[in-house]
């Protein structure tokens, strides 16, 4: 089975990583081009790898701007199938969307499944990392392609075992609660979970924590995703308040809205560590690994012929 790797701008490395992992997997892979710039009015020019015919296409994109990415995705999807690609998987390590699962407000967009029904307009596959899944049970509930979900934890948790054996996990809140406990559980470290409130994108309240059982530990907060990094701003604003260690940060996805990651350094953090799933220089720990597998059991469920679309049949979303 021919596999090409598309890769977006900055997911190089990754793309040339899950080249090389998939091999043992049985695929013959190699990583294509895939060129996207933006013309001065903002509108987009993709130029793909044109020899991609009868292949399994694979691009790699880690949706960090989504909205700016979106029809950079599909231009290149469509290209792909155009020039006779067999089927087209999307390896997304960050899956955007996923938290507006619900009309917050009257009126609201809700748009984790809007967001799945244009993914599925162009891929027959998903591999991601972690999504934010919180009233949604499980990634099936919104999409109708085969996905599959790497869970960062077991990594995570190495890391912490074993570059901070004296942790004590903190979870901002109890959202965080499903990868708190089980990081500590890998790591058998004791954790304790905060919990907040959010009054605005930027406005967040966090519970004080309980002192007794950070005493002689080195804390360790630890949240899926640092996005305006207010949450975790607010727990170290308590850990130093207690006058405990300074605390590492660990996350999975390192969204860092601008600003983000000074304003994280200027509150405390002791140090602040994310995975690959989102280039960034925060990353120490690295889930190509993880990605290879689960993109090679997506592939190996590829349609075997000429591929439309997962979608055909259904009404436009988007
Ligand atoms: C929310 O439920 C998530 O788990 C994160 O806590 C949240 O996205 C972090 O956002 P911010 O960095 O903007 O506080």
């Amino acid at each position: 089975m021919t596999v090409v790797i598309l890769p977006f701008p900055a997911q190089e490395a990754l793309a040339s990583d899950l080249g090389v992992l998939l091999e043992p997997h049985g695929f013959d892979a190699r990583v294509g081009r895939l060129d996207w710039r933006r013309f001065p009015d903002g509108e987009s020019l993709v130029a793909i790898d044109e020899a991609v015919d009868g292949a399994d296409v694979v691009v790699v994109a880690s949706l960090r701007d989504p909205d700016a990415m979106a029809l950079a995705l599909r231009y290149a999807a469509a290209t792909a199938r155009e020039f006779g690609a067999r089927s087209m998987g999307l390896v997304a390590p960050y899956l955007a969307y996923m938290r507006q699962d619900a009309r917050f407000h009257p009126g609201e967009a809700i748009t984790a499944p809007l967001f799945a029904g244009f993914l599925e307009n162009s891929f027959d596959w998903l591999a991601t990392v972690d999504p934010h899944l919180h009233r949604i049970p499980t990634l099936d509930a919104v999409f109708r392609m085969p996905t599959r979900c790497v869970a960062a934890a077991p990594a995570v948790a190495e890391w912490i075992r074993t570059t901070v054996p004296d942790a004590v996990l903190i979870g901002p809140d109890g959202e965080s609660e499903q990868w708190v406990a089980d990081i500590a559980k890998r790591a058998a470290l004791p954790y304790q979970i905060l919990s907040k409130r959010r009054r605005g994108d930027r406005d967040v309240i966090v519970s004080l924590p309980d002192p007794g059982l950070l005493r002689d530990r080195t804390p360790v907060i630890v949240d899926d995703i640092i996005s305006t990094g207010q949450t975790i701003v607010e727990a170290l604003r308590h850990l130093i308040a207690a006058g405990l260690r300074p605390a590492t940060c660990v996350t999975i996805h390192a969204v860092f809205a601008a600003g983000a990651y000074e304003n994280l350094l200027a509150a405390g953090a002791g140090r602040i560590v994310s995975t690959d799933t989102i280039p960034h220089p925060s990353n120490a720990i690295g889930l190509a690994p993880l990605l290879a597998q689960a993109a090679a059991e997506l592939l190996r469920g590829a349609p075997g012929k000429p591929a439309q679309p997962a979608s055909e049949g259904r009404s436009p979303v988007i």
